[in-house]
């Protein structure tokens, strides 16, 4: 670990393949910008808790329904970023709303990746197979992944960069999310190590 390298965190609900590439980068890229020091769930069985073990990260699980209420939930959140001296988030493939106060908190600090292009098939309830099931279902001809920053609304804000490949014939949900896993996987980490090293890229990508 070297001194001067951005604390992310990586927030994640499923089998965490993105995050699992995102810690890969950064131990195969001595320069890259960033340094996961903590990795938040919401659920224990969630893959992603045996990838951050694997990569030695701290890993904390904060179910909402295990609070008293929900202020207390969004206390300990913010108490936890703190702890760890979060500078910035990535979300990948976290199911649940970031409470307002941190998206205020994390503003062009905290991204997250969606497997299509936005604005298409985004929104509330647009994730994992029923995005890719609606683009084929939609007979669209590219698909992709937007990485974009995280705004108060479901995958409404504004868009760092998108990627785009072609649907074969006869693609099918579960073909076109294998191809978008691995173009996220290429894109993701790479984008964060830019945006984390160099303030001015962040620039470049201002929210509107
Ligand atoms: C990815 O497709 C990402 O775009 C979306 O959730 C999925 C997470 O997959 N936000 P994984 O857990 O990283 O495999």
């Amino acid at each position: 670990m070297s001194e001067g390298k951005t604390r992310l965190a990586i927030f994640a609900s499923g089998t965490g393949s993105n995050a699992e590439a995102i810690l890969q980068y950064e131990h195969i890229h001595p320069n890259c910008g960033y340094q996961t020091v903590l990795v938040v769930s919401n659920k224990q069985t969630a893959g992603v808790v045996q990838v951050a073990e694997r990569y030695g990260v701290v890993c904390r699980i904060l179910d909402e329904k295990e609070f008293p209420d929900n202020a207390n939930y969004v206390e300990s959140l913010i108490q936890l970023l703190q702890t760890e001296q979060v500078e910035f988030i990535a979300l990948a493939g976290y199911l649940k709303k970031i409470p307002d106060i941190l998206v205020r908190q994390y503003e062009k600090r905290m991204v997250n990746i969606h497997p299509s292009l936005l604005p298409k098939f985004g929104g509330a309830g647009m994730y994992g197979m029923k995005v890719h099931e609606a683009v084929v279902q939609a007979r669209e001809h590219i698909s992709g992944c937007t990485i974009h920053w995280v705004s108060e609304e479901y995958d409404a804000g504004a868009v760092i960069a998108q990627f785009s490949i072609p649907l074969s014939s006869g693609e099918d949900g579960v073909s076109l999310s294998a191809k978008i896993r691995k173009l996220e996987h290429e894109k993701y980490p790479e984008l964060l190590s830019t945006l984390t090293t160099n303030p001015l890229a962040r620039d470049k990508h201002k929210a509107p």
